[in-house]
């Protein structure tokens, strides 16, 4: 055996407790999450509760932190995989609405050659770009409704949790340009909350069938379902996602195939 080799051998079995004694073992790791949790308690606090005016997005380090160390359902995170597993390597994407940028730069930007992640308010795309930079992500302050989108073609679109947050008649808008600016083959999906929100909402869905019925003005393929689900303050939500394409090609892809057993 080589001296090389010996050595290793030899320091191999101390490397576990070296690592251990460096960066802690389950006691340490039980009071970083415990400091980590009062953290991200403390954020939610002073951008929601203490704020002037609460945020009209989400910053989904809480929610996730929250899931991580199993205080939440991930069903609000639920979306972003949703609209990812219609990207392809190579794709361009449109996240309209993106809040604070963690489903674009998380979700869709490892599957997609680029994203336009959009937002009409200075602060969401502010903190975009603070907490969720990176390399394929453009983030652009822009009215989804009165402004042209930054590209004239997107394999792509997403729109979550955002439907709701503009008028029937500029959500018409919104979905016209969308269909007229995907590429052949392109897909749009979405999702939002059903029944009345309370907030900042200015249009509401009653059923999965009243959303899907707008959609179908403008897209001949339309698929939709819904997810009851609790949040983390206890209160429940349903909520919608659908999926729209002019070509089904894309959305069948990513269908479950039926197994004959
Ligand atoms: C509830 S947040 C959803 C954020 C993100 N998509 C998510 O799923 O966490 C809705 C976002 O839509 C944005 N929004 C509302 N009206 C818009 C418009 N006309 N153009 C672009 N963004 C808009 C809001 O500023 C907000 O960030």
């Amino acid at each position: 055996m080589s001296a090389r080799h010996r050595l290793k051998s030899l320091v191999s079995p101390l490397l576990p407790l070296a690592e251990r004694l460096v960066w802690g073992g389950e006691r340490r790791e039980r009071l970083l999450l415990a400091g980590l949790d009062r953290h991200y308690g403390s954020l939610l606090r002073r951008q929601w509760r203490h704020a002037p005016e609460p945020p009209h997005f989400f910053d989904h380090r809480i929610d996730g932190f929250a899931f991580a160390i199993g205080r939440a359902a991930p069903f609000p995170l639920y979306r972003g995989f949703l609209g990812a597993e219609l990207a392809r390597p190579g794709d361009t994407l449109l996240d309209l609405g993106c809040g604070d940028g963690f489903f674009a730069r998380r979700l869709y930007a490892p599957r997609c050659a680029r994203v336009d992640a959009v937002d009409v308010e200075p602060d969401a795309i502010a903190h975009a770009r603070r907490r969720n930079a990176t390399g394929n992500v453009r983030y652009v302050l822009m009215d989804a409704v009165a402004d042209p989108f930054p590209s004239s073609r997107y394999d792509v679109a997403v729109w979550d949790s955002g439907l709701a947050h503009v008028s029937r008649e500029d959500a018409e808008i919104v979905l016209a340009k969308v269909r007229d600016a995907l590429a052949p083959g392109g897909a749009l999906a979405g999702s939002e909350s059903l029944g009345e929100d309370a907030g900042d909402h200015l249009q509401t869905f009653a059923t999965l069938d009243d959303l899907a019925s707008l959609l179908c003005r403008f897209f001949p393929h339309v698929q939709v379902r819904a997810l009851d689900y609790e949040l983390a303050d206890g209160t429940s939500r349903r909520e919608a996602y659908w999926r729209c394409a002019l070509d089904p090609a894309r959305l069948q892809a990513v269908a479950w195939r039926d197994v004959t057993c």
